[in-house]
């Protein structure tokens, strides 16, 4: 009774009893770089359509596509542990402090994290990493796209964003096979888990992939080594489908008997066997059917994800919408006219319609009528239904259709882009103010001793300048760091120098964003932003949509 009485008084159950009023505008949420949650979960939305992104790594969920098959690497596999081993150790360092923040990245040489995965995996997370997505976000994306590809449904978990890399290791405390149950049970209350969550956390990730004999060699047991896989040992006969073999082959005796972290032939580390059965096998009961298994993995694994540090806001969790727009810039014709392209995304189970129909919005709230897009194209590969295997244009996502659009939007007051179709509206906000001109930017492909490898140009309209104007320009690109597979996102800014006047706009240019000690980077892309004063702020331009064909030594000269 006076347990139960403390810990009804907990600040945690007292924090439970607080209605949440509203749900969090994303918007309104803003990192040091001035990126919102809400432009976050649009880049996200962006790639997870996009073929030959992220998603495609981990296809099939059973091995790593480009690694040596005889090393027993599975991707899929690989991404869930690394979810458990950055999220663990939330809580050691300090009430609130780590939790799912990519450090791991800086601790691949701890015996905790022995194998391959941890360089593995933020390796292939890294080509990602942008000023939008950290790579702490993108390990919660790797995760819903193993479930994803690994489930026979495919079901996705929904996605939230918002975490912050950390810049170096946070402290070690990763249970272990050999470690006590008091010892793992310490550990998954520190990071929120209670003695089931951790029982159905671990039978969850316990779902995939396996112990290898490289990293575990005095791991026996009576599933032999098979070795072209390091010894790879799987937990449950199915290791490459996300599902409740490894429960039901637990409780029951048969297959893999629940695997060499219960079966083993030293029962110090026969782990999983010791946490499973500290309940009396309660909770891995509950997890038997189908359905229960999935239910309750997903609700555990929504919660690993959102293991960060007290000071992360999170996003709400998304699924992407059934239209974005994939890309979209404004640019300058010859002629001054301001035109904005890009392209339309749909996605669905059944084929998206045609064409795309879309209105511009304007200042007065009225929009310049409905127009439509070229013929929409289906992704490669994508013209599957969200029940049918994963394809690398996407999982899960049915159909994906691009359609491009171009319009000459001069004079016409235009703020914003509205898709509407069947019950659906996307919205993109329109800054005709003050915006990057990619057909006059350039990224440098072998930039010699230049002084950097960008050129980027700027409209601003004439009646917000003056001769006394200095637009500064910010890029964000990726520098590598020491220690880890992650690289940094480092800022350099440049004040930009008046050139011309064009129709309405006047043009500023810069290409100096040298800061004295950094060498240029060759062709690495990176994110531009411009700035004139506080008031007027561009929208963000990749530079993969800056020109290339500048062959000029000296990139001022371009
Ligand atoms: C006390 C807790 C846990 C212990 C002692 C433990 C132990 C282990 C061991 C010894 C391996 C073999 C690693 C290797 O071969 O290099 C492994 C693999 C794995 N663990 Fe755990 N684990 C625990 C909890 C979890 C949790 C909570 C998850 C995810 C939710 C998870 C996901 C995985 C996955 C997916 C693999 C397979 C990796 C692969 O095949 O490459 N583990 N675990
Ligand atoms: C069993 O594992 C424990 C912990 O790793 C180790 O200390 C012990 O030597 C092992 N016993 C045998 C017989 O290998
Ligand atoms: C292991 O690899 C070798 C060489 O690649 C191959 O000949 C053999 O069939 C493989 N064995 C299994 C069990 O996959
Ligand atoms: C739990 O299940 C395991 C595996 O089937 C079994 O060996 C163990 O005796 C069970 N423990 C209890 C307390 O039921
Ligand atoms: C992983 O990569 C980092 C950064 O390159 C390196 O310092 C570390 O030693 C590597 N760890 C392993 C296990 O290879």
């Amino acid at each position: 009774m006076r347990i139960m009485l403390q810990s009804l008084l907990k600040p945690s159950f007292l924090l439970s009893l607080i209605p949440l009023v509203h749900a969090l505008d994303p918007k309104t949420v803003i990192d040091a770089n001035g990126i919102s949650l809400f432009d976050k979960i649009e880049e996200i939305e962006r790639q997870l359509l996009q073929p030959a992104t992220l998603n495609s790594l981990v296809l099939p969920c059973s091995l790593n596509a480009q690694a040596d098959p005889n090393e027993g690497q599975q991707t899929s596999a690989e991404w869930v542990r690394t979810v458990f081993h950055d999220c663990i150790t939330k809580g050691i360092a300090g009430p609130g402090l780590g939790g799912l923040d990519a450090s791991i990245g800086f601790e691949s040489d701890r015996p905790e994290n022995i194998g391959v995965f941890v360089n593995v995996t933020i390796g292939q997370f890294d080509q990602f990493n942008t000023v939008f997505l950290s790579i702490s976000d993108l390990i919660g994306v790797g995760l819903a796209d193993s479930l994803a590809t690994c489930a026979n449904d495919h079901r996705r978990l929904p996605l939230r964003v918002g975490r912050v890399d950390a810049t170096g290791p946070g402290p070690a405390g990763v249970p272990g096979p050999a470690d006590t149950f008091a010892f793992a049970l310490a550990a998954f209350n520190r990071a929120g888990f209670s003695q089931s969550e951790m029982i159905q956390a671990i039978a969850c990730g316990h779902s995939l992939g396996g112990v290898h004999g490289s990293d575990f060699p005095d791991i026996g047991g009576p599933t032999g080594i098979d070795p072209n896989t390091s010894g790879r040992k799987p937990f449950d006969s199915s290791p490459d489908v996300f599902d409740n073999t490894g429960v039901n082959e637990y409780i029951s005796g048969t297959g893999l008997k629940g695997g060499p972290l219960v079966v083993g032939l030293n029962s110090t580390e026969n782990s999983d066997l010791r946490i499973f059965s500290s309940d009396g096998n309660a909770t891995i009961k509950a997890m038997l059917t189908p359905q229960s298994f999935e239910d309750t993995c997903f609700t555990i694994f929504a919660k690993m994800m959102a293991t960060v540090p007290a000071a992360v806001t999170l996003s709400d969790p998304f699924q992407v919408r059934p239209w974005i727009m994939r890309e979209s810039h404004l640019d300058l014709t010859s002629a001054g006219a301001v035109q904005f392209s890009g392209i339309i995304s749909a996605h669905g189970a059944s084929t998206p319609p045609n064409t795309a129909t879309y209105v511009y919005g304007t200042n007065g709230g009225g929009n310049t009528g409905q127009k439509t897009s070229g013929a929409g194209v289906i992704l490669p590969g994508s013209s599957l239904s969200p029940n049918q295997p994963p394809d690398a244009s996407g999982i899960g996502y049915g159909v994906i259709k691009d359609y491009s659009f171009s319009d000459i939007i001069t004079g016409q007051g235009v703020t914003s882009l509205t898709v509407t179709s069947s019950g659906s509206t996307y919205s993109g906000a329109i800054n005709t103010n003050i915006f990057i001109l990619p057909s006059q930017s350039f990224q440098q492909q072998n930039s010699g001793t230049g002084t950097g490898p960008w050129m980027v140009r700027v409209a601003i309209l004439s009646s917000l300048t003056t001769a006394t104007s200095v637009p500064v320009a910010t890029v964000w690109h990726r520098a590598p760091q020491v220690g880890s597979k992650a690289s940094k996102i480092v800022i350099k800014t440049s004040n930009m120098a008046f050139e011309k006047t064009l129709g309405s706009y006047k043009i500023y240019k810069a290409s100096s964003f040298s800061s004295g000690a950094n060498p240029p980077l060759n062709q690495e892309s990176g994110h531009f932003r411009i700035k004139l004063g506080s008031t007027q702020t561009s929208a963000i331009v990749a530079t993969t949509l800056f020109k290339t064909t500048c062959t000029q030594n000296d990139i001022s000269l371009c």
